[in-house]
């Protein structure tokens, strides 16, 4: 049989690269430049020459993306820095009441907010070392949660290679893995064909896809995945989280694309309407919104709670308005006589 000529293992690296950001651009810039078919070819070349040659296999191989063999269990993964949840409310007035606490903790000066909508799904911490993927984790209980490397990189839009030629050393981004509410929608249509339970909402159905043992299963499910903080960074400096999500971008993470920055309350209410007011338009479920101050030095002077920001809240939607329609009106009749109109929805 022929060994690794240099020829080849250029090849392998061209179609890699090439594949990545073939990905990139179907999956996060929404913009493709070739069709299926020809993705497909170059997939299949890819496939075909680390079938031939298995010492060229990397971790960061597209071709991994549907799935490895079943694991036994869940190894556990400490976080190197604790994974935070927020503190958060329902009302305008107990936003008012943080802005002037921050401000206070602030000692009066100025600053902005950034303002991010509250993805509905899971929170997941996935590691880069020097650029590429390593560790995938859920958030468990903060400090040490599951490790899912699997299954998230079965997740098409989260990159195995960070985009860039300059990769920090380390990258701990944490961010959200949820379900779209059609292809939840389509999830579930499947899964009531086969005779299985459906699952009650898109979050659920993430959930219930990460904590799958077997690998193939997850690539079988359609999950995305938002990046919108970061745990360990090291090799990189970025002052703001406005700053952050730009450099996530250039990074080939996927972002939300409603993030906004806000000087004061009146903005940040207008935002909360706004993103409210596209909520049910959106194709995937947002619960909220999250604001945080922007500058980083202000969020370490601002601290923390045990377990969440001073700096951070997430104001949170009125749970969903849903329409029923009214099939029957029957009039029940009481032992007294009295008469009662009772719908059937
Ligand atoms: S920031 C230190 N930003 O909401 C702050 N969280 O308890 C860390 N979430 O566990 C979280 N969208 O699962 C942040 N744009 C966003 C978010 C977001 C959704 C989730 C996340 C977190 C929970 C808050």
């Amino acid at each position: 049989m022929q060994g690794i000529t240099p020829d080849i293992r250029k090849r392998v690296d061209e179609l890699r690269n090439e594949i990545s950001r073939h990905n990139r651009l179907y999956y996060i810039d929404a913009a493709p430049e070739i069709s299926d078919r020809e993705y497909d070819r170059l997939y299949r070349e890819l496939q075909d020459l680390e079938a031939k040659f298995p010492e060229l296999l990397t971790p960061d191989s597209p071709t991994l993306r549907v799935g490895g063999d079943p694991l036994e269990q869940f190894e556990h993964v400490e976080h190197a820095i604790p994974m935070m949840s927020l503190d958060n409310t329902y009302s305008r007035d107990e936003l008012v009441d943080f802005d002037k606490r921050v401000r206070k903790l602030l000692g009066g000066r100025d600053f902005d907010y950034v303002l991010e909508p509250k993805i509905d799904g899971v929170a997941v911490s996935v590691r880069y070392d020097d650029g590429v993927l390593s560790v995938g984790s859920t958030r468990g209980n903060g400090a040490v949660g599951d490790n899912i490397t699997a299954n998230l990189r079965t997740i098409r839009s989260l990159p195995l290679r960070l985009g860039t030629a300059s990769p920090p050393a380390v990258l701990e981004v944490r961010g959200e893995v949820f379900m779209t509410k059609s292809g939840f929608a389509r999830l579930n249509e499947a899964n009531r064909e086969a005779g299985l339970q459906p699952f009650a909402n898109p979050r659920n159905a993430a959930a219930g896809s990460l904590k799958q043992l077997d690998p193939k299963v997850t690539a079988s499910r359609p999950l995305k995945f938002a990046a919108y903080a970061f745990g360990e960074l090291i090799g990189e400096s970025v002052a703001t989280q406005w700053d952050f999500l730009q450099r996530l971008k250039e990074w080939g993470l996927p972002v939300n694309q409603f993030s906004k920055r806000c000087r004061d309350l009146d903005e940040v209410m207008a935002y909360y309407h706004d993103v409210l007011a596209r909520r049910e338009k959106l194709p995937y479920e947002i619960d909220g919104v999250v604001v945080k101050v922007n500058d980083f030095l202000l969020q370490a002077e601002a601290g923390i709670r045990a377990r969440s920001p001073r700096w951070a809240i997430a104001w949170k939607f009125p749970p969903h308005e849903e329409r029923t329609r009214v099939l029957d009106i029957e009039i029940q009749v009481g032992r007294t006589g009295a008469l009662t109109p009772v719908a059937r929805l």
